[in-house]
């Protein structure tokens, strides 16, 4: 077995990530040393994944804290907080995170303190990433049964962490487990995330993995191929509404109507206690990533388009959310708050 890929680091002060653009032919390491950069990085997905990009956002405002002088520190981290915000705006961890080191940035240290804090506290958010999905991994692999076929959606890997993932965690600790899983992973259109980057990552580790067309997987639960399902989710709101890639909601109808445990694997920090699930924003992205295959154009010139980048399931679709600190099933809307007290 490869040993595991690492998404996002910090060397020598600067960032490190994984060009997810590349993937699955090329794996390549970019460099990044402005907070812009960072941002540009999210925004073209060049990282992406609810925690890897709130992991991003943590690491760009380092960066930004690390270019300052005394006397410009404050405008400087404002600026960088609002443009990382501005990046993408479904997947709650990126607030969150850009909230932690404002809390930093707004104290009473002094300048110096502050600055060498912000640093330490992205340390801390990339490394926590990683005991938390940990943690997370085996409080879900409890609910994976030995010799199971799991089903996944999009990338909810180490490749959307900073290591280890969420959805792909709980099926990595089953693996690690010897519970002999197989996994079936989306292709996930239009930007094929499943296909390029969960089977990418699963294969490297030698985790079995195949890949379906999206259609494809209403039929294999019908023929009863399809034991579990396991997503992630980019925001979790109070009422257990679960937002995530787009074609989430469509693999939850049909697990609810075929009566297969349909499990969300995310951290606390997906958990948005503040908006309710009509407030949330679901990002719009380029026509072209679903006018194009790769170079090719696959529709028509001058036919409309759209191009929803997540969906929403509602809570009696979710047969259990997989955290850090426990498993816990529905009524969500009164045990989702009993997290957090
Ligand atoms: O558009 P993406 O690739 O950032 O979407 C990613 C997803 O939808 C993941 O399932 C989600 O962020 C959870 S990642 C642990």
């Amino acid at each position: 077995m490869k040993k595991r890929l690492v998404t996002i680091d910090w060397k020598d002060g600067k960032v490190i990530m994984i060009d997810q653009n590349a993937l699955p032919n090329e794996l390549v390491y970019k460099e990044y040393d402005t907070y812009e950069k960072v941002a540009v990085a999210i925004e073209i997905m060049t990282i992406r994944g609810a925690p890897a990009i709130g992991a991003a956002a943590a690491l760009g405002l380092a960066l930004a804290a690390q270019s300052t002088t005394e006397k410009n520190f404050m405008e400087v981290m404002k600026t960088a907080s609002d443009r990382l915000a501005k990046t993408r705006p479904t997947a709650v961890n990126l607030f969150w995170a850009i909230k932690r080191i404002g809390k930093i940035t707004q104290s009473d240290l002094p300048y110096d303190q502050k600055r060498d804090k912000i640093i330490q506290e992205a340390l801390k958010i990339r490394e926590e990433d990683i005991e938390i999905n940990k943690k997370m991994g085996a409080n879900g692999e409890k609910l994976i049964d030995v010799g199971d076929t799991v089903l996944t959606h999009c990338n909810a890997g180490g490749l959307a962490t900073v290591e280890y993932g969420t959805a792909l965690g709980v099926i990595r600790a089953a693996w690690e487990n010897n519970k002999k899983i197989q996994v079936i992973a989306d292709e996930t259109r239009p930007r094929l995330q499943g296909a390029k980057l969960t089977a990418f990552e699963l294969n490297y580790e030698g985790i079995p993995v195949k890949v379906i067309s999206d259609n494809t997987a209403g039929f294999l639960m019908s023929q009863q191929k399809i034991n579990k399902i396991v997503v992630g989710a980019d925001r979790i709101v109070k009422t257990g509404h679960v937002f995530n890639k787009i074609g989430t909601y469509s693999v939850a109808v049909l697990a609810n109507y075929h009566k297969i445990p349909f499990y969300v694997a995310a951290p606390l920090s997906t958990i948005d206690m503040e908006k309710s699930y009509q407030e949330v924003i679901i990002e719009n992205r380029d026509a072209k990533e679903v006018t194009y295959c790769g170079k090719t154009r696959i529709v028509p010139e001058g036919v409309q388009v759209e191009n929803i980048a997540f969906d929403m399931t509602p809570p009696e679709l979710v047969t259990a959310i997989i955290t850090e600190k426990k498993v816990i099933y529905p009524p969500y809307i009164e045990n989702i708050p009993k997290l957090f007290s």
